[in-house]
């Protein structure tokens, strides 16, 4: 039998997921489910019209009935609200947490083997609310933020400097918003340290404009993006179905590592078959490692505030 992926929420996020995907020809299936089934209908049958244009093959379906997902290889959370102009990622904190919650229960039931892509805001913590739902392997749950991220200031940075961003190589680390690490140390340019292009004084700049990546795009569009995240997660998919064993930066649970745990962060991993395959340990310096605290007492705060007990 051909591989089932399931995207919850046939939103912006999801529906553009579904079309990557199915431009890639990499699954037999697709199952888009949303509370509202005449959108997931609507999107799935649009997507399944392009499909004699570029000859691909994949199966969509839009439905609202968890039944359809059965066996999934990796759903996909994108479910939930988004935030309006004026809203940081963390307003959506409780009205999302009661979302993701119901419908990970849902979606585990069907697919107790799947791996689970988690997208919905605030995204550390609603991965937080995904595994305490779920209760599996930790690692078969990873939230999708860091690699979104990274292409934005990758995108910055090649303005400033008038390169391909397609020849940086960075990793940003902590939570997916205003708290997030930047690791200058560690970004390169085809292999050239970037201190040779520019001081960590100049990159802090790019990394301000890369927290405000997602507001511009609010601010302009009246929702959140989702051209670039969608393609950051089939990323992921693709390294999770071929077994890629990519770096990525993803948010995932930490049991000790960076001195944390009990809590879901962006950190760099090797994403492959069965999710998280390791956890990669940097060593940090003074500041990065005051950075990275930081950003997680801002995920702990969230995670009190829900006082989770399921
Ligand atoms: N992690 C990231 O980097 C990142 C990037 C972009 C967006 N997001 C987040 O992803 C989420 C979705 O964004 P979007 O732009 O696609 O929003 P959207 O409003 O376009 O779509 C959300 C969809 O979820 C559906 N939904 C709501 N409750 C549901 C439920 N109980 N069951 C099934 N479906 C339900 C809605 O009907 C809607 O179709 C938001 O929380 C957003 O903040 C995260």
């Amino acid at each position: 039998m051909g591989i089932k992926i399931t995207i919850i929420g046939s939103g912006n996020v999801g529906a553009t997921c579904a079309s990557l995907l199915a431009n890639k020809n990499l699954v037999e299936t697709i199952v888009l489910i949303d509370i509202k089934q005449r959108i997931s209908k609507g999107k799935s049958l649009d997507i399944s019209q392009m499909n004699s244009i570029y000859g691909l093959n994949t199966n969509i379906i839009g439905t609202e009935n968890y039944e359809k997902s059965v066996n999934s290889e990796i759903v996909i959370i994108t479910c939930g609200v988004t935030r309006k102009p004026g809203m940081n990622r963390d307003d959506l904190l409780k009205i999302n947490s009661d979302i993701i919650h119901s419908v990970v229960k849902k979606s585990i039931f069907f697919s107790p083997n799947a791996k689970f892509i988690i997208v919905s805001n605030p995204l550390d913590v609603m991965s937080y609310v995904s595994y305490m739902t779920a209760k599996i392997n930790p690692y078969r749950i990873i939230g999708m933020a860091g690699i979104l991220d990274t292409s934005r200031y990758r995108f910055f940075l090649s303005k400033k400097l008038n390169i391909s961003s397609y020849n940086i190589q960075s990793l940003l680390l902590g939570s997916h918003g205003d708290t997030m690490v930047p690791l200058y140390r560690y970004t390169t340019i085809s292999g050239i340290p970037i201190k040779e292009f520019l001081s960590e004084k100049e990159n802090d700049e790019i990394i301000n404009k890369t927290k405000k990546g997602g507001e511009n795009i609010v601010d302009c569009l009246g929702t959140s993006a989702w051209m670039a995240p969608a393609a950051s997660i089939v990323e992921m998919v693709e390294s999770i179905l071929k077994n890629d064993k990519k770096i990525f930066s993803c948010s995932v649970f930490l049991k000790g590592e960076y001195n944390l745990s009990e809590l879901y962060l962006g950190v760099p991993i090797i994403l492959g078959k069965n999710g998280v395959d390791k956890i990669i340990e940097l060593k940090l310096n003074c500041k990065e490692k005051k950075l990275l605290e930081n950003s997680a007492n801002h995920v702990k705060k969230m995670i009190k505030k829900l006082s989770i007990n399921y």
